[in-house]
């Protein structure tokens, strides 16, 4: 339970720590780990050494002091013995001295000053024995290869325990150093890790202050960082695009309820507009009627009138029309009747049946019609393609000459209206054929924007093409092409 709690606080003051404090935390701990590991090898290494150097030592001087007390021990010689026995007193790790005869009685003996050692009972040798912090010797007396008594030889293990503590120190003065230039070493190169984060941690924080996706982070090398830092700059980068193309949708979206509020504005003006008119002649009727006036006078401002209020209510069922066709054209509901149609005749009969309007907008209507044979089309569709650029004409003719063309070409009926008024911009001319798309301010003229587009979707129905050639204050004319043979759509 401590252990865990202790754990946790590491873990979680570690996981505070800068990432800097971390790389060298982990060093130290790596170095640490490492030196401990070899020196701990190191010792237990050396005191196995240090023991059979030990074993050997002792075994050599217990061989040389049985050797020097052979002749006193043949003898009896105690004093003798003794005497050879107590020159061990130089030998400050040595302990006793035990030398037992032929017949196991103790005949001589060496004890270390002040050590309350007494020699134990016979025991034979050769033997080496590692007993309480001591190293026992017994190595047989030997004279004229005869065995003739055995010393026990005892002696501290002061000088391995000297030599490993010394080694001890000289590891921990070791790790210490080591420690010491690992951390000189770790501070001066961390920069090398922490540097890359660190520059990938000012660009975040540099986006997300600025809110500006274009920056970038700086990339080197190919490690693990680096690609981190391409990744974050990857998702820069589609942050980017994806704000671009947000964007644009909103200023598409934008322009689209501009172009909306535009055309509601419009519409409900070209709705109204013949209303006015309408109202008052209504009204005068009525008043007339009441009146009961029906004179030949009367007559007469009566029909033209009615003729009036014919065209008012015709111009607002076109509207009408228009918007239902752009209704059908967005639901896919838009369909083709076919029939064969005389392309020429169909143009005679409208600019007769326009003769009023042409009139009205003082241009003169020249027709050079080459012979086209019938063929399969929608006729009210083609109608309204006629008159739709008919009335644009007449609409922005300037009053001036209006000419329309028609023949045959590479299997395509060609049909083209000229006129010389306002004409249109080249930067227009690929917008006038869009849904209310228009080249003019409604102050000056009326119109929904809506004819060219429902003309253009007529053409490609029947499968043709629609271009215009214009220039601005040089008149304009649009070429229609439809084939001379469609399959019903
Ligand atoms: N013959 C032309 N000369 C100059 N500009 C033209 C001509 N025909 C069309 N335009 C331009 O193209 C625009 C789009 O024409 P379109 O017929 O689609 O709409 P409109 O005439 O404005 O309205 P409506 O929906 O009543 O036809 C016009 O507003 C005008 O700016
Ligand atoms: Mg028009």
């Amino acid at each position: 339970m401590i252990f865990r709690s202790i754990r946790h606080s590491i873990s979680t003051q570690f996981g505070k720590a800068q990432i800097a404090t971390k790389i060298l935390v982990i060093i130290m701990l790596a170095v640490i780990t490492a030196l401990t590991a070899s020196g701990v090898a190191l010792i237990v290494g050396d005191r196995i050494l240090e023991k059979s150097r030990m074993e050997e030592s002792v075994s050599a001087l217990a061989q040389i002091i049985g050797s020097n007390t052979a002749a006193a021990l043949v003898f009896r010689d105690t004093e003798a013995l003794n005497e050879t026995l107590a020159l061990l007193n130089r030998r400050y790790n040595i302990i006793a001295a035990c030398i037992y005869d032929d017949a196991q009685r103790i005949a001589g003996l060496y004890i270390r000053t002040n050590d309350p050692f007494i020699c134990p009972p016979f025991k034979p040798g050769p033997e080496v024995e590692f007993l309480r912090g001591e190293i026992w010797v017994r190595e047989p007396v030997v004279l004229e290869q005869r065995q003739i008594g055995t010393l026990l030889l005892v002696s501290d293990l002061r000088e391995m325990r000297q030599a490993i503590r010394f080694h001890i120190v000289v590891i921990v003065a070791v790790l210490f150093l080591a420690l010491f230039m690992a951390y000189i070493l770790s501070r001066r190169l961390r920069h090398l890790v922490s540097g890359s984060l660190l520059k990938l941690i000012k660009t975040a924080q540099l986006v997300s202050e600025k809110q500006d996706y274009s920056i970038r982070a700086e990339t080197s090398g190919e490690d693990e960082l680096s690609i981190l830092t391409g990744a974050f700059n990857h998702m820069l980068s589609r942050i980017e695009q994806y704000n671009h193309e947000r964007e644009r949708l909103l200023n598409e979206a934008q322009e689209g309820v501009r172009a909306r509020d535009e055309f509601m504005y419009i519409a409900s003006h070209e709705l109204n507009t013949p209303i006015t008119p309408l109202k008052l002649q209504v009204q005068f009727i009525r008043k007339m009627a009441a009146a009961k006036q029906l004179t030949p006078e009367f007559s007469d401002k009566l029909e033209k009138m009615l003729i009036d209020s014919e065209r008012h209510i015709g111009h607002m069922a076109g509207l009408v029309e228009n918007l239902l066709d752009v209704t059908r054209i967005a639901s896919g509901e838009f369909r083709l009747e076919l029939e064969p149609v005389d392309l020429n005749a169909l143009i005679q009969s409208i600019v007769r049946r326009y003769h009023s309007e042409i009139a009205a907008s003082r241009s003169e209507v020249t027709l050079r019609l080459e012979e086209i044979k019938p063929c399969m089309w929608d006729r009210a569709r083609i109608e309204q393609i006629v008159v739709n650029l008919l009335e644009n004409a007449l609409k922005y003719g300037e009053g001036k000459p209006i000419v329309i063309t028609s023949r045959t070409e590479g299997g395509k009926a060609v049909f083209a209206i000229r006129d010389h008024g306002i004409g249109i911009s080249s930067e227009e001319q690929s917008n006038i054929f869009k849904q209310f798309g228009r080249a003019v301010p409604y102050r000056h003229f009326g119109g929904l924007g809506l004819g060219l587009y429902i003309t253009l979707k007529i053409v490609k129905a029947h499968h043709g093409e629609i271009r215009v050639e214009s220039q601005l204050g040089q008149g304009s004319r649009f070429i229609v092409e439809l084939p001379l043979s469609i399959q019903k759509v």
